[in-house]
């Protein structure tokens, strides 16, 4: 059936800019890591891309390596937004990334010009576009010169394969050489893709000061650490959750019983606001405001309203910001 986008769907959602671009993404993102493979029937994947552009999510972050198999979220996606988007690619924001091992040998792996360049190639060819809007070097690699990573980055943009270039991953100092260098080939670094959440507070360690003083945008993925920081797994593991789905980034081994305490005082503070527990941790990922947007990703078109449910109830006073910080302890 032909897709008709909720004609209200700008009125729900918050824009921010990232850094000083003039780029502004939605302050929640949706990311296509799991449930976008060929392992997941395609029409709910359809359903969540529908749904979250319904609600005014007008980004969508893919890598060349989601699947599984790798690859295949970028084939999925190019196949819905064939049939479903292409009146709306302008409302599109869409990313991709290469980083991590991507096909055998020396050259579909880490961060050589050779690796950046032919990745971005096949992910538009899969995706069927002629440019994405946001490229990333998806993790830092520690033997190719950093000017010869970022020299891909700056090549893509101005050959008009990439809108912007950023990078995801990076510590702090890495981060601000990345920055500068970018700046000084005249592309200068839209934005930082690090994992951030309550559970994951790297961050707070130089890394948004950096991007702060730099004017680097910051989008948070993972701020809800894959489902834990929900109240998804508080009576038990779920058949249709990522734990019993086999993840390995997310094994039952994981949720130990000190982790398990601290999601259920999360969650009384989460009642004591009147929202989940899921909401709760996304709000507080955003009150930063160098944050510029939380990536989540969803199974179920609830979690996306849960997610943009939150906008409605997503400040702390300092007794539960101090309450939170006690429940992580
Ligand atoms: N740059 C990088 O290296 C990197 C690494 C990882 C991720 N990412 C990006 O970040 C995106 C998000 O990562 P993530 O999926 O780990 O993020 P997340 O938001 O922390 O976790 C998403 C999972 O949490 C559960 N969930 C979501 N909303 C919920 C709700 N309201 N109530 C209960 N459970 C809820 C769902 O799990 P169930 O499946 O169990 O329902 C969902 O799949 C990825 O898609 C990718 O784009 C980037």
């Amino acid at each position: 059936m032909t897709y008709h986008p909720h004609a209200g769907r700008y009125q729900q959602m918050e824009y921010r800019r990232s850094g000083r671009s003039g780029l502004k993404l939605p302050a929640i993102s949706l990311g296509l890591w799991h449930n976008f493979g060929d392992n997941t029937r395609v029409d709910n994947s359809r359903e969540l891309l529908r749904h979250a552009f319904d609600r005014g999510i007008t980004h969508f972050d893919l890598a060349n390596n989601y699947g599984p198999p790798p690859g295949s979220a970028e084939e999925n996606f190019g196949r819905i937004l064939r049939e479903d988007f292409r009146p709306y690619r302008d409302e599109l924001v869409i990313s991709t990334k290469a980083g991590y091992t991507m096909w055998d040998g020396p050259y579909g792996d880490w961060g050589s010009r050779k690796y950046l360049i032919s990745s971005l190639d096949q992910s538009l060819k899969r995706m069927g576009l002629e440019y994405v809007d946001i490229f990333y070097h998806h993790r830092p690699d520690p033997d190719t010169p950093l000017e010869e990573t970022m020299r891909a980055l700056d090549q893509v943009v101005r050959q008009g394969k990439a809108l912007y270039a950023a990078i995801s991953n990076y510590p702090a100092d890495r981060a601000a050489e990345a920055i500068a260098i970018l700046r000084d080939l005249g592309t200068p670094c839209l934005i930082h893709q690090p994992r951030y959440s309550m559970f994951e507070r790297g961050p707070e360690n130089g890394l948004l000061e950096t991007l702060g003083d730099n004017g680097v945008g910051c989008i948070a993925f993972s701020p809800l650490a894959g489902g834990v920081l929900t109240d998804r797994y508080l009576q038990g593991i779920p058949e249709d959750s990522r734990v019993a789905s086999g993840s390995k980034f997310l094994r039952e081994d994981q949720l130990t019983d000190e982790k398990m305490e601290k999601v259920r005082r999360l969650n009384e503070i989460a009642q004591q606001r009147g929202q989940k527990l899921a909401q709760m941790a996304l709000a507080w990922t955003l009150r930063d405001a160098r944050v510029t947007s939380v990536l989540i990703g969803a199974s179920k078109t609830a979690q996306i309203d849960d997610a943009v449910e939150m906008l409605a109830n997503r400040h702390f006073t300092i007794a539960e910001l101090s309450a939170i910080e006690g429940a992580l302890l």
